[in-house]
């Protein structure tokens, strides 16, 4: 039977696309494109999901990502994502993709585009998900090849094939100020702005995100308690937070879901979302997510549903959109 929480409407708003290549696409795009795996088998591959924080992590991310070459490949891996998370309520999902790690191995920007917005549109047109993609640069690179990325895709974001800027990679020592200057440049094209921060770094990440990025949402942010004046300002601007309890888990952030900040967050007013992150690596995806909160809290549904709704009033989605959203969200509730 479908868990019930499958079934409750969402919007996912911090999923890297590439972090849902699974083992076995990794093995099928690497037999497409003739490219030799540092990695013997799935199970040898399953075997490293073991992450000391995120650098480990980051480096089976990458390496895995190589096996990505063709437009095609883009469509594939999107496309299953965009089959799965329907499977698990996602109704709306603003896609992060991390462009540079794949130019860099000379893939046209453009083929990653195209094929990632091709599996939206048929998304759109097959299931009904609606969404966008948003462009992350990787803050451990020079701002000069994030200045040129943001530069490369401005036609594409002018015709609105992304919908945003994000901020990602390895966190510690690449503080958001580097990228003052990119995000102004970025909000010049009309592009919207998140960035991770508060993962490993600290709450003066989250501050920073706010004050020179001038972000609208912030990515992770559990390390903002920190701050008590923080968790103020947050609470005030309801600025929100795209909380990934697995992921948050698996990379050591916490020892175990039960001694997650979320309900000390929640408590606190501020207005925090439900996310998968990259769900190929860290257990689940976000109706997991859903799942493993509420056995782990003792949430009731009508809370599982605020989250919700917190998703919805946390995206980008047109305010029309966020109305039929909100609407199924309350259906879901009266049919429980
Ligand atoms: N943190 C930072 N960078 C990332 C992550 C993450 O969890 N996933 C993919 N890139
Ligand atoms: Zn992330």
């Amino acid at each position: 039977m479908t868990p019930a929480l499958y079934e409750l409407p969402k919007a996912e708003l911090h999923l890297h696309i590439e972090g849902t290549l699974e083992p076995e696409m990794v093995f099928a795009l690497a037999e497409r494109n003739g490219i030799e795996l540092p990695f013997e088998s799935v199970d040898d591959w399953k075997g490293r999901l073991q992450f000391a924080s995120l650098q480990p992590f980051l480096d089976l991310y990458f390496a895995s990502s190589i096996v990505l070459r063709q437009e095609q490949d883009f469509y594939d891996l999107a496309a299953a994502y965009l089959t799965k998370a329907h499977g698990q309520g996602v109704r709306h999902v603003e896609m992060f993709f991390d462009p540079q790690a794949h130019t860099q191995r000379g893939v046209a920007l453009d083929d990653v585009i195209t094929g990632l917005k091709r599996a939206m549109d048929d998304a759109h047109a097959e299931l009904g998900i609606t969404g966008g993609l948003i462009l992350c640069f990787l803050r451990d690179l020079p701002v000069e090849s994030a200045f040129a990325t943001l530069d490369a895709v401005s036609p594409r974001a002018l015709a609105g094939d992304i919908i945003g800027v994000g901020l990602d990679s390895t966190e510690v020592g690449y503080p958001p100020e580097i990228f003052t200057e990119v995000y102004a440049r970025a909000r010049g094209l009309g592009l919207h702005c998140v960035a991770h921060a508060g993962e490993e770094g600290g709450p003066e990440f989250v501050e920073g995100s706010l004050d020179a990025l001038k972000c609208e949402r912030i990515d992770h942010g559990i390390r903002s308690l920190q701050n008590p004046a923080l968790v103020e300002r947050l609470r005030e601007s309801q600025v929100p937070l795209t909380v990934c309890p697995l992921s948050t888990v698996a990379l050591r952030g916490v020892s175990t879901l039960a001694e997650h900040p979320l309900p000390r967050m929640l408590e606190a007013g501020l207005l925090v979302t439900l996310n998968s992150d990259d769900p190929s690596y860290f257990g689940g995806y976000i109706g997991d997510n859903y799942i493993a909160v509420q056995e782990t809290f003792g949430f009731t549904d009508a809370a599982m549903a605020a989250l919700a709704m917190n998703s919805i009033a946390a995206s980008f989605a047109p305010a029309a959109r966020k109305a039929e959203l909100r609407a199924a969200v309350a259906a879901w509730v009266a049919a429980r």
